[in-house]
């Protein structure tokens, strides 16, 4: 397996990775990693800011940045910090070096940055295997720095691993993990039992699936259903995998089982699709990856675990947040990114739930009014073409209707505004309107005048996203359109010129 999506051993450059969580009542969640190797980051502030207006509930950093972890103070945002494989080899072989790094990148910053786990290097197994033999105990030192400061019981301790240290990984009841590592395994996953911590993997069914050169489907490995005369069935149990995904959790669990440690959790710490790649990687296309990412998110907020632990949900951190375009190596793999730095969303997100304690649409998307010290002529102008040539519905602010008062010319633009707003944004259309229009978290909505874009504006039928995943298989649960398109630099005013 290629993998290459750790950072590099000796990667210098600061990683910071952030992860939306999208989660729900039961405690499900779909994070994003967010890799700084890139040259227009945006600042923390704004970063924090745009996690916030798509209430993301928890992020992760691939180190322990201080600016970002100062910015995500006071925030409601779960973070991971993470110690690099720079430094895994100082402090697997020192306890003051652990306490100190425990000391300065988490204690310094608890209750006020809600820091819940540490991710001790990444990929250090297949890496850097000379660090194997110091895995363990850097992951014992840090452990035992939490435990004097008292933060053990907040902070969970792991270390995500490749699934290359799976030789093997179909069909997940056959597999284990590379005997090379018998004894280093054997000790992390003691470590992680008597922790009560999870397993962190890593796991890219996109490579996989081009590895594969023809032998899984692709709808496989994009969630989406299987003819029936193609299942996909693991013959020692008979279990039927629905999706790559599952299957590489539960060789993780399988390979775990063989070495007697059944049930410790399975967190994915990093999956993902390149939304495009050079043209010996044709399957890194805009269209795979919204449909990847949006059917993992429906894949892990449905809280069933892989067919071999049912019971233990798949929590997973999309990769990535931004692309990175000072990454080395492919095209694609500069092109993991889900929103572009100017705000942009690179493709829509859709979040299907099933749980209706979660996050409502109406409050996490964006509607599109008109600005309250906005011309009043140029507002007819924008209402004039909203209605006309941007094809929206204005039928409800028609005279009668229940959008017709108040009747006034701001309504009646933002009604129109948000109408086209919308239906054309996943084509590209925009909230600008001739810098009349502005985004806006807040519902407009008021009694029977329902904008779309509401959770109860079902009445009628917007057309899909431009490149649409499947539509979702969850009968109770609502399918809400998330807009990616952020508010970027902190002002909710639009970002793309018409
Ligand atoms: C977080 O909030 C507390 C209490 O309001 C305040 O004292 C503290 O300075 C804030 N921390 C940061 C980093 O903003
Ligand atoms: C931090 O996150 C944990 C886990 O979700 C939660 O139980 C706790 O209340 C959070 N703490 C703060 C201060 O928000
Ligand atoms: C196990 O790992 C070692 C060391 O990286 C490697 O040489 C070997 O080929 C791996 N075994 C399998 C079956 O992949
Ligand atoms: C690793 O463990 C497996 C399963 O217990 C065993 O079959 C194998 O011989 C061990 N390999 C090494 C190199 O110790
Ligand atoms: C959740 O996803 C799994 C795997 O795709 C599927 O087998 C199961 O039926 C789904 N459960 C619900 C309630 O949608
Ligand atoms: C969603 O949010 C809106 C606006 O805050 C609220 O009126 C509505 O009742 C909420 N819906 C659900 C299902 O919680
Ligand atoms: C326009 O919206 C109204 C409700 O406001 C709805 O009844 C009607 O079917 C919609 N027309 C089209 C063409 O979508
Ligand atoms: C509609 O008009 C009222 C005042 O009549 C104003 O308070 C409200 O903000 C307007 N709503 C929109 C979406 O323009
Ligand atoms: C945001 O950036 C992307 C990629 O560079 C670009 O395609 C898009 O047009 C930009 N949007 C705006 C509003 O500048």
């Amino acid at each position: 397996m290629l993998g290459p999506m750790i950072p590099g051993v000796w990667r210098i450059n600061v990683f910071l990775l952030l992860i939306f969580m999208f989660s729900n009542a039961s405690g499900t969640y779909v994070g994003v990693n967010i890799g700084t190797d890139m040259t227009d980051l945006p600042s923390p502030a704004d970063v924090v800011a745009l996690l916030k207006a798509h209430q993301i509930s928890h992020v992760r950093l691939f180190d322990a940045d201080r600016r970002m972890l100062t910015a995500l103070a006071n925030t409601s945002i779960e973070v991971m910090v993470g110690v690099t494989n720079e430094e895994v080899l100082g402090i697997g072989q020192s306890p003051s070096k652990a306490a100190a790094w425990v000391t300065k990148n988490v204690a310094a910053y608890l209750p006020e940055t809600n820091i819940t786990a540490i991710a001790v290097g990444s990929e250090v197994l297949t890496t850097i295997p000379n660090a194997a033999p110091v895995l363990v105990p850097a992951l014992n030192y840090i452990h035992r720095a939490l435990i004097a400061t008292n933060l053990n019981f907040q902070v969970k301790v792991s270390s995500p691993q490749s699934m290359d240290v799976i030789p093997r990984s179909f069909p997940p009841s056959t597999a284990s993990f590379n005997s090379t590592w018998n004894s280093t395994m054997y000790q992390l996953l003691q470590f992680l039992k008597n922790t009560g911590s999870y397993y962190m993997l890593n796991a890219y069914p996109y490579y996989d699936y081009v590895k594969g050169n023809g032998l899984f489907p692709i709808d496989y490995a994009l969630f989406k259903p299987l003819p029936k005369n193609k299942q996909i069935i693991d013959s020692n149990t008979l279990f039927q995998y629905s999706s790559m995904l599952d299957a590489m959790v539960d060789a993780a669990y399988y390979s775990m089982k063989a070495l007697n440690f059944p049930e410790i959790p399975v967190l994915v710490t990093e999956t993902g699709w390149p939304w495009l790649g050079g043209s010996n990687e044709p399957d890194a296309t805009m269209g795979n990856a919204e449909t990847y990412n949006n059917n993992l998110i429906r894949r892990a907020l449905n809280n069933s675990g892989p067919p071999s632990q049912p019971k233990l949900p798949i929590n997973a951190y999309i990769y990535e947040l931004f692309n990175e375009n000072n990454r080395p190596g492919p095209i694609s793999e500069q092109n993991w990114g889900v929103i572009f730095t100017n705000g942009t969303s690179v493709y829509p997100l859709t979040l299907g739930t099933s749980d209706s304690n979660r996050v409502n649409a109406s409050e996490t998307g964006l509607f599109c009014v008109a600005k309250p010290d906005a011309d009043p002529i140029a507002l007819k102008a924008g209402l004039d073409w909203a209605c006309g040539q941007g094809q929206a519905n204005c039928s409800a602010i028609q005279d009668g209707q229940p959008c017709f008062e108040p009747n006034n010319i701001y309504n009646h633009s933002s009604y129109a505004y948000n109408d086209y707003f919308q239906r054309k944004r996943s084509s590209g259309g925009t909230c600008v309107f001739d810098g009349t229009a502005m985004t806006t978290a807040i519902n407009p909505s008021r009694g029977a005048c329902i904008f779309a874009g509401s959770s109860g504006s079902g009445g009628e039928t917007l057309p899909p996203p431009a490149a649409a995943g499947p539509t979702s298989p969850s009968s109770k649960g609502s399918v809400h359109q998330i807009s990616w398109t952020v508010l970027f630099p902190a002002i909710l005013i639009a970002l793309v010129q018409l």
